[in-house]
């Protein structure tokens, strides 16, 4: 396949960002974007040129750091898939493919295609996790009984990547998606409930704090969500925090 690819072209945080237009040639249609884009790179580099900085990890589809847009759609046209999941089959000989980063003012561009996305980390930080007393009576967590639709949730819910293509298919840049995600992880499984409320009032407080919209139901996330991370989830979070607030003014 011979291909023109416009390619957002940024060389810091500073500076500002242009699209740049590349032709790639011979590209076997069961290559995968990222070896497609790793063709332009080579070709780049022969040519003594900077290559286009994008970010990857496993290439398996379960790090989420392979974020960019593709013809305007996060991970680009194929549903249920990452970009490094994302083969060239799904385009035709002579297309012009437009490869753009994560748009979102809590994304903030690094080089090229590469966001900083560490205000997921930090959502988590503030309470994403369970805490464990390991003093040594520890039981083992499998010992727990857990009802088989809870687990099944949890576990849906857990298989969220941190990608951040909900926040970039969102119009108001809102990362609900991935929050309610990792709050409904945790809510559904007894470990989690020690720090429940105070969890999820702490991680919205933290997503507020970055940045990040308000969810406005259009769904757009669930939609380019390359896990099929649920809406249900959204509205679980929902009812989490006001849960927690509640609770919050009668102490
Ligand atoms: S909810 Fe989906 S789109 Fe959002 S970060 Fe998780 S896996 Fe990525
Ligand atoms: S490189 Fe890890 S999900 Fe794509």
């Amino acid at each position: 396949m011979n291909l023109t690819l416009k390619v957002w072209r940024q060389k810091n945080a500073r500076s500002t960002g242009k699209m740049e237009t590349y032709e790639v040639k011979g590209i076997s249609p069961d290559s995968s974007f990222l070896e497609m884009m790793d063709e332009l790179n080579n070709d780049l580099i022969e040519k003594g040129e900077d290559p286009v900085a994008f970010d990857h990890d496993c290439r398996e589809g379960i790090c989420g750091s392979c974020s960019m847009h593709i013809n305007g759609e996060a991970h680009g046209p194929d549903r249920l898939v990452t970009t490094c999941q994302l083969h060239m089959r799904k385009f035709n000989d002579g297309d012009t493919i437009y490869i753009e980063p994560w748009r979102a003012k809590p994304f903030p561009v690094i080089k090229d295609l590469v966001v900083d996305r560490t205000a997921f980390d930090r959502i988590i930080q503030s309470g994403g996790f369970v805490s464990v007393n390991t003093s040594g009576n520890t039981t083992d967590a499998n010992a727990i009984p857990i009802e088989k639709e809870n687990a099944d949730k949890a576990f849906d819910a857990a298989t969220c990547i941190g990608c951040g293509a909900c926040v970039a298919a969102c119009k108001n840049a809102s990362a609900m998606l991935f929050v309610s995600a990792k709050v409904s992880q945790l809510a559904l499984l007894p470990q989690g409930q020690v720090e429940r409320e105070e969890r999820v009032l702490n991680m919205v407080d933290q997503m507020d704090d970055e940045g990040f919209g308000n969810c406005s139901n259009t769904g757009a996330c669930e939609v380019q969500c390359p896990k099929g991370i649920s809406l249900d989830n959204i509205a679980r979070m929902n009812r989490e925090y006001a849960a927690a607030m509640a609770a919050k003014g009668e102490k």
